[in-house]
């Protein structure tokens, strides 16, 4: 009688740890944000990021500093690159326009249609201000 309720419970306590291998993970979210939504999917998040990237023609290293532990990857966290500070208030002024200018509700919402975006300036240039 013990020893078939010990086997009974091991099957259920080895189906539950089983199981548990297959549900899916918490999500990994973004830790630093300071301007875009706290609550943004990771999936919104790269497609913003990928704007910025097609926006300004450069590669996520332009502002994303490399890891210190492991320089082969970036640390996108991290504020260690001056460029990320720039971005930072470049989303400030173009949010601003939208709202102010264009009467855009709601621009830090990743799906906001807005007027004025990333590319309006730069064009696929880093530098729009240099010919
Ligand atoms: C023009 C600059 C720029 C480029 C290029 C860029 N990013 Fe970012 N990224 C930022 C800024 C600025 C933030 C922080 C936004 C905020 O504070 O709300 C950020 C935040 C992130 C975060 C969240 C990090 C955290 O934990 O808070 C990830 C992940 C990320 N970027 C990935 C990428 C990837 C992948 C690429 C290339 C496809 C990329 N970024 C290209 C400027 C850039
Ligand atoms: C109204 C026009 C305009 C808009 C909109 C705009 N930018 Fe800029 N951006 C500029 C100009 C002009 C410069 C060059 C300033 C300078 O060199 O001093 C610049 C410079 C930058 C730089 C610094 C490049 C460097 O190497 O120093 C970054 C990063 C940047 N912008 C990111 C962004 C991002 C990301 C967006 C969208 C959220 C954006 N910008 C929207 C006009 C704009």
């Amino acid at each position: 009688m013990r020893y078939k309720t010990i086997v009974t419970l091991s099957v259920v306590l080895g189906t539950v740890i089983m199981l548990s291998g297959f549900m899916p993970r918490e999500e990994k979210r973004a830790s630093n944000l300071k301007v875009l939504p706290k609550n943004i999917s990771n999936e919104e998040l790269d497609k913003v990021m990928d704007g910025f990237k097609a926006a300004l023609g450069v590669k996520c290293n332009f502002c994303h500093a490399a890891s210190a532990d492991d320089p082969k990857h970036l640390d996108f966290a991290s504020d260690a690159k001056p460029e990320k500070e720039i971005a930072r208030s470049m989303m400030k002024m173009t949010y601003r326009i939208n709202k102010k200018d264009f009467h855009i509700k709601d621009v830090y919402n990743p799906k906001a249609v807005l007027a004025v975006n990333c590319i309006t300036c730069h064009r696929g240039q880093a530098h729009p201000d240099e010919k």
